[in-house]
């Protein structure tokens, strides 16, 4: 895949406004996804494992130069943060990839956390956590409540972010991620870049308004690379500078 030039995408986001009508709808709630059935981790596991990923990513440069960039954008856009949303994590619950489940679970947590802390130190204000995937076993569901977190169950994310969400959804599938960004939308957002939409078209049934939505949300936002690491690659940071200006029909 390949992102395209912006004369591409606005021809298309026009093919879609006219699609719109005849185009079958999907229903946000993926009923296809739900845990896997017999989980090997506990609780104490799931805190060993963190535990190593942690001393890890604290020590990478990568770290250092994410908590840099989230001060400069809250310094240069001041964005009012009241609550922080995270959508498909993932579970280490993964038969043969567990080691490499863990490390990419607990890394992503470990980053959202910090772009957390660094948002609340910047606002002097805390900020509460969500977290939802449908695919959490009820230990890791318990691991994060023990953190002093919520866990929500699908779909009640969507109706919980707002204008002053942190949406994080690292590699999250295309409809869910539209449904965070029309929910709010959210102030900031990172995930897949908004550029590779109108790719998905092609292969995957989405909510149109959504999607034409998610397009314009792409274009009102300051769209930031997060710097590549091995167990978050091709990230982006929008940072919604339009101040909520993007509406959509549904
Ligand atoms: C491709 S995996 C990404 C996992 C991990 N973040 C990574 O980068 O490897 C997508 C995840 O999104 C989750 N997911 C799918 N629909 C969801 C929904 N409606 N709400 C929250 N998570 C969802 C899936 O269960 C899965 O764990």
């Amino acid at each position: 895949m390949s992102p395209r030039s912006d004369s591409d995408s606005q021809e298309w986001t026009q093919v879609t406004r006219h699609m719109r009508k005849s185009v079958k709808r999907q229903t946000s709630l993926r009923e296809d996804i739900g845990p896997t059935p017999n989980p090997q981790y506990t609780v104490q596991d799931l805190k060993i494992a963190r535990e190593k990923a942690r001393q890890i990513w604290r020590g990478e440069d990568v770290r250092t130069c994410l908590q840099g960039l989230i001060r400069t954008q809250m310094t240069r856009h001041p964005k009012k943060i009241s609550q922080a949303v995270c959508l498909g994590l993932g579970t280490v619950e993964m038969p043969g990839a567990e080691v490499r489940a863990q490390y990419t679970v607990f890394t992503q947590l470990e980053a959202f956390l910090d772009i957390v802390a660094t948002m609340e130190e910047t606002q002097n204000q805390k900020i509460k956590l969500y977290f939802q995937d449908p695919k959490f076993s009820l230990a890791e569901e318990k691991h994060l409540e023990d953190m002093g977190h919520a866990v929500l169950t699908n779909p009640q994310a969507f109706s919980t972010i707002n204008k002053e969400t942190f949406f994080y959804a690292p590699h999250l599938e295309w409809q869910p991620y539209l449904d965070g960004i029309a929910s709010g939308p959210p102030a900031v957002v990172m995930g897949n870049s908004l550029d590779f939409i109108t790719d998905a078209w092609s292969t995957e049934v989405l909510d149109t308004d959504k999607l034409v939505g998610g397009i314009e949300f792409g274009r009102n936002s300051k769209r930031i690379a997060v710097p590549n690491y091995q167990y978050m690659v091709d990230g982006f940071i929008y940072w919604n500078i339009g101040g909520g200006a993007v509406e959509y029909n549904s």
